[in-house]
């Protein structure tokens, strides 16, 4: 289960598909691959997919036939990237004719290939995004709980959605930051122009730069056409900048000029163009001044952070596991989860977050046998984690149990840190108004 996108790989030499199979998943799509057309087409029948990358000349047809199909049915939305042999100028140009997304030739530049899929799941991502805009809004941007903090988070969202400034969503992995971002373009008054999202990490750092600004036509080799980029496909709407705590130092300066100047240039041109969307940046990563391994420069730091929300980890908000566990099972064949179960999955520090919470509830309710989920259906970690080895919870109300946990880790993480505060919420992985209110509800001093 990925986010990022299926991909559907046809190519007969046995080799390089699974090369490409691992190239792509390593881009955090899940993908499948068969080795001729007649596979591909069942496959195509129930199972669904976000972009194909299609060889030309097959063992069993010709791709361009595969490529007229998809165009003329139902699948007409889905990216197709052909591959042709280097030189094969009458195939490439009909299958751009025919309406391929890209295509690339053999034998393949693997990083400017993975570029491409993404682009082209980038594409798919918009034109889903713009049959959603055509929907009513999932309430609260779909992000479920109700508990204290997410009241915060839901206040600074909806602050955000009121102006335009930059907005850093800071947070562990899996804590929703993602959500967070799109809530805030959803509610704001560009829901209805693009939200482009870039994730920042995944992209070789030599193509950073030509993603972000678009390039000219031979701005470099292969840049055999001017493409547009994301700060201008984002133009009116939304940018993402996904895992903004992984971006190199060179890139940090010139992004910082961007957004200084409000201008930029595609890379080998001199065209200045405006730089008219909207900043979201988000990232796991340690980025406040100051801060043990924050590699992001203080002033960009201070121009992306207007706003600044810092999504709690789920053990800060345990009170919205049984609401996130009913939002999970929506997905799975199980009903219900016992009660047994319940208390295990709200007492469990869940280092991965919602994400983690999502897919175990989702694991167990396929696995079930019937329709409920129980204390077996549930992973090892789960069972046997959920509170520290040492503390006597034999006959204690959970809630005890976890203000008595929590009490011990606040107390041992004021210790180690000599009772500075700030490094002790950094180090509990909650904000520093969080500890301050459960030092007063503890009483310690
Ligand atoms: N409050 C929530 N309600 C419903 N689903 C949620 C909530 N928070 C997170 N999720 C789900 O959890 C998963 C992870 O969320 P998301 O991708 O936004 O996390 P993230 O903070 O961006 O993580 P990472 O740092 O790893 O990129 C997604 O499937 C998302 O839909
Ligand atoms: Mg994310």
């Amino acid at each position: 289960m990925t986010d990022a996108g299926r991909v559907l790989i046809v190519e007969d030499e046995s080799g390089l598909r699974e090369g490409l199979a691992s190239a792509v998943e390593r881009l955090g799509c899940s993908s499948l691959a068969v080795p001729g057309l007649g596979e591909a087409r069942r496959l195509l029948r129930d199972q669904s997919v976000d972009c194909i990358l299609l060889d030309i000349r097959l063992k069993d047809g010709d791709g361009l036939d595969l490529l007229a199909e998809l165009r003329a049915g139902p699948l007409r939305d889905v990216p197709v990237i052909m591959a042709t042999a280097y030189g094969d100028s009458e195939r490439t140009i009909r299958a751009m004719r025919d309406g391929a997304f890209d295509y690339v030739t053999k034998p393949f530049d693997l990083p400017a290939l993975l570029v491409t899929v993404q682009r082209a799941l980038e594409q798919r991502r918009m034109s889903r995004e713009q049959r959603r805009a055509e929907r009513p809004l999932a309430e609260g941007g779909g992000l479920v709980g109700s508990s204290a903090a997410m009241l915060v988070t839901w206040k600074l969202i909806g602050r955000a959605a009121a102006s335009a400034a930059p907005v850093l969503v800071t947070g562990e992995t899996g804590v929703g930051k993602e959500l967070v971002a799109r809530a805030i373009h959803d509610y704001s008054a560009r829901a209805r122009e693009p939200f482009v999202a870039v994730n920042l990490a995944a992209l070789p750092a030599g193509l950073i730069e030509s993603e972000l600004f678009g390039h000219e036509k031979g701005a470099f080799t292969g840049a055999s056409a001017r493409r547009a980029g994301r700060f201008e496909l984002a133009a009116g709407g939304t940018l993402l900048l996904d895992e903004i705590g992984d971006l190199e130092p060179s890139l940090q300066t010139k992004l910082l000029r961007v957004l200084h100047d409000g201008k930029f240039e595609r890379v080998g041109g001199h065209e200045t163009l405006d730089f008219r969307a909207r900043v979201v940046a988000a990232t796991h990563k340690p980025v406040h001044p100051g801060e043990p391994g924050s590699q992001l420069r203080e002033d960009l730091y201070y121009r992306l952070a207007v706003i600044e929300i810092q999504v709690p980890p789920l053990r800060a908000r345990r009170s919205d596991i049984p609401q996130l566990v009913a939002h999970a099972l929506r997905a799975v064949p199980a009903r219900a989860v016992s009660e047994a179960a319940m208390e295990l999955l709200s007492a469990y520090h869940w280092p991965g977050n919602v994400r983690e919470l999502m897919h175990v509830v989702e694991r167990a309710g396929v696995l079930a046998s019937g329709e409920i989920i129980d204390v077996p259906d549930l992973p090892e970690a789960v069972r046997n984690h959920a509170v520290a080895p040492d503390t006597d919870t034999e006959r204690l109300s959970l809630r005890e149990a976890v203000s008595r946990l929590e009490r011990r880790m606040i107390t041992d993480a004021l210790q180690q840190t000599n009772g500075n505060r700030s490094e002790a919420a950094r180090r509990l992985g909650i904000a520093r108004a969080q500890l301050y209110a459960k030092l007063q509800e503890f009483g310690i001093e």
